[in-house]
Formats: C-alpha cells, sequence, structure tokens
C-alpha cells in the first residue's frame, strides 16, 4: 500500500487566473485541488470596481468544471483614484479584499498606486467594512537594487501602515526574505503573509547558475538561500501567520523566453504537491495542512474547508509544456521535473 495523507482540501490565497480564453486553462487547474482561490485583478486594464469584479467572477463560474464547487474570492486593484465609496461597493458586491501594487512594480502594475500617503480613507474604509488588505511589498525606485526591494518596502511603507491602521487586516504577499518573516512574525495578529511553492524550493542560483532560467523568473525575484531557509523555518513553525498562496501566474512560453522574459511561475497544475514535496523535506508533512487549509480561512474570516483531498506519495513528472486554447504554449513551473506526492482524484 501507497503511503498517503489525507488534508482537508486547501485554498489558493493568491494566484492569477487572467481571462478570455485563458479561464479554460486557468480554473481547472486551480480547481482539480483548491476549493477557494483569491484572484489577483491585475488584468489589462485592471479590476477596479465592483462591477467589474461581477462580471470577471461570472467569466471564472463559467470556466469551472462540470459538476466544480471551487468559488472565486474577488479583489479589487487599488489605483491613484479608489474612493471609500469603492470600497463600500466592493464589500456590498461580495469583494473580500483589495491589491495594492506600487506603480510600476509587477506584470500589469502601470495603473497603480503612485503616492501611498493619499489612500488613508480607503484604508479607513477597509477597516470599517472588514475588508483585508493584500500588499505587494515591493519598492520600485530606480535606484534600489532589486534583491533589496522587499526589505526597504517594510522599512520605508509598511511598517508605518501597520502603525497606523492596527486594525486593519494585511497580506503582506508571497514574501521572498528572512526580514519579510521577522516582520510578519514581529506584527500583530493582523498581519500575515502567503508564501509561494517556487521560493520554498528555489533561491536565485536556480534563476542564474548554468544560464538563465526565464521559467524560474518570477516577483519579487528569488533570493538567497538564507532567504530561502528563513521561508522554509517559517512554514516548518507552524505559525498561523504564514499560509499558501501559489502566485501562479501564467505567461505563454514566448514570453517568458524572450529577450525581456515576463515574471511568472504557472505552478496550478503541481501546486499542492509542490508544497508537500516541501513539507515532506523538511519532515514537517504534519504542517502542511493549517499551511495549505486552515491558517488562511482564519486569517481572512471565513470557515475551514469540510471537505478532504488525499496526497499518495507516488512519483510522476510534471509536463513541460501545456497547450492554450489559442494553440500557443505555456510551460508549467518545474516543468519536466519529478515530485514524489501525486494528488489522488
Ligand atoms: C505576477 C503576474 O504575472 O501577474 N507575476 C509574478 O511574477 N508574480 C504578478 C505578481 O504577482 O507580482
Ligand atoms: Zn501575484
Amino acid at each position: 500500500m501507497a503511503v498517503s495523507i489525507e488534508i482537508n482540501t486547501p485554498d489558493d490565497w493568491h494566484l492569477h487566473f487572467r481571462d478570455g480564453d485563458f479561464l479554460k486553462e486557468t480554473v481547472p487547474a486551480t480547481a482539480r485541488c483548491f476549493q477557494r482561490a483569491i484572484v489577483m485583478p491585475n488584468l489589462a486594464p485592471p479590476v477596479t470596481t465592483a462591477a467589474i469584479a461581477t462580471e470577471y467572477k461570472a467569466r471564472i463560474l463559467a470556466a469551472r468544471p462540470a459538476n466544480s464547487s471551487f468559488t472565486p474570492l474577488m479583489t479589487l486593484y487599488l489605483t491613484n483614484d479608489t474612493t471609500a465609496q469603492d470600497i463600500r461597493d466592493a464589500k456590498q458586491a461580495g469583494v473580500v479584499a483589495v491589491k495594492l501594487y506600487p506603480a510600476g512594480a509587477t506584470t500589469n502594475s502601470d495603473a497603480a498606486v503612485s503616492d501611498l500617503s493619499h489612500l488613508d480613507p480607503v484604508f479607513e474604509a477597509l477597516v470599517e467594512e472588514g475588508l483585508l488588505l493584500l500588499i505587494h511589498g515591493e519598492v520600485t525606485n530606480h535606484d534600489v537594487d532589486i534583491f533589496d526591494r522587499e526589505k526597504l518596502f517594510i522599512d520605508r511603507y509598511l511598517r508605518d501602515i501597520t502603525e497606523r491602521f492596527p486594525a486593519l487586516k494585511i497580506v503582506f504577499e508571497h514574501i521572498t526574505t528572512k526580514e519579510a518573516v521577522e516582520f510578519v512574525s514581529g506584527s500583530s495578529e493582523n498581519v500575515a503573509a502567503t508564501i509561494t511553492p517556487q521560493h520554498l524550493l528555489l533561491n536565485r542560483n536556480d534563476l542564474l547558475v548554468g544560464g538563465v532560467q526565464p521559467h524560474n523568473y518570477c516577483l519579487p525575484v528569488l533570493k538567497r538561500n538564507i532567504h530561502q531557509i528563513a521561508l522554509q523555518e517559517a512554514v516548518a513553525s507552524g505559525s498561523k501567520k504564514f499560509f499558501l498562496g501559489t502566485d501562479s501566474a501564467p505567461h505563454e512560453q514566448h514570453r517568458k523566453e524572450s529577450a525581456c522574459g515576463c515574471a511568472g511561475c504557472y505552478s496550478a497544475w503541481g501546486a499542492i504537491e509542490l508544497y508537500a514535496e516541501v513539507f515532506d523535506s523538511l519532515g514537517v508533512l504534519d504542517q502542511l495542512e493549517g499551511f495549505a487549509s486552515h491558517y488562511g480561512a482564519d486569517f481572512y474570516n471565513l470557515p475551514r474547508n469540510t471537505t478532504t483531498i488525499t496526497l499518495v506519495k507516488e512519483s510522476w513528472e510534471v509536463p513541460t509544456s501545456i497547450v492554450l486554447p489559442n494553440g500557443n504554449n505555456i510551460v508549467p513551473f518545474f516543468a519536466g521535473k519529478t515530485l514524489s506526492w501525486r494528488l489522488h482524484s
């Protein structure tokens, strides 16, 4: 008999579905193992209002596989023009969180916030309405080294926001550094973080040694191994402040294998298996369920899932390519590599 583990069905607290034909690929991939997902709003143009979020949600629901009860959780994209009324309307429409991208930080973030000091009324409305603030925590100043951008965001902005709005629930998204782990650990219970599979499995050697590896390029960029180890220790600790967010972010192969390759790793088809690999190698498989299925729901004040999934210890190879409905390919994260845990269907 193969070794197996059963856990409550997990949720993905940060991913990118994209739109249009992409949804036929991305929604089934995530619904495969997750019950809910926080859907990032960085479409072009971005999801800035309740009405746009409601329409986008309907397109996602229409792309679910037959009989799937997968539920997308919608977010709004903050801009310089977002108002407190936009937040109240979002709450009415069932939106659960808003996303703060510093302008220019990542894919489709040109419309984002250029001056955080204008957002105080919005942050107050978030507290009143019980919506979460999700933050891409990197400064974007050209003079700041790309490997230091997360750490500097903490010092320049994040500490200040958490001190001025102690009742605001903040998720520091896809953290990549030991400074971020320390900041979140030392903050109040209203501050938490998501962690991706790529930042747990890889460090910047996997991006740059032996040639540039475009399929390991994401933002925030992979850091040196001391930071990878800090992230591993954070998830192994069983702290409720750290939970699953894949940041699965598909880009077509030709856009990643390019002279100016896009940032983003498409991990959805191997998501829970990639995390199982990490937790197993750290000897803490017993911590996987809390990280993947409990702590995120608790932080979002949502009920935990009551269904379960089973993972079987059985090797399989991540496909080297996925064909999109438009005929173009995606190279998935960890393409061609062997994983030792498989989702039992
Ligand atoms: C994301 C994308 O492609 O939309 N890319 C990434 O590298 N993570 C944007 C983001 O989450 O920063
Ligand atoms: Zn993302």
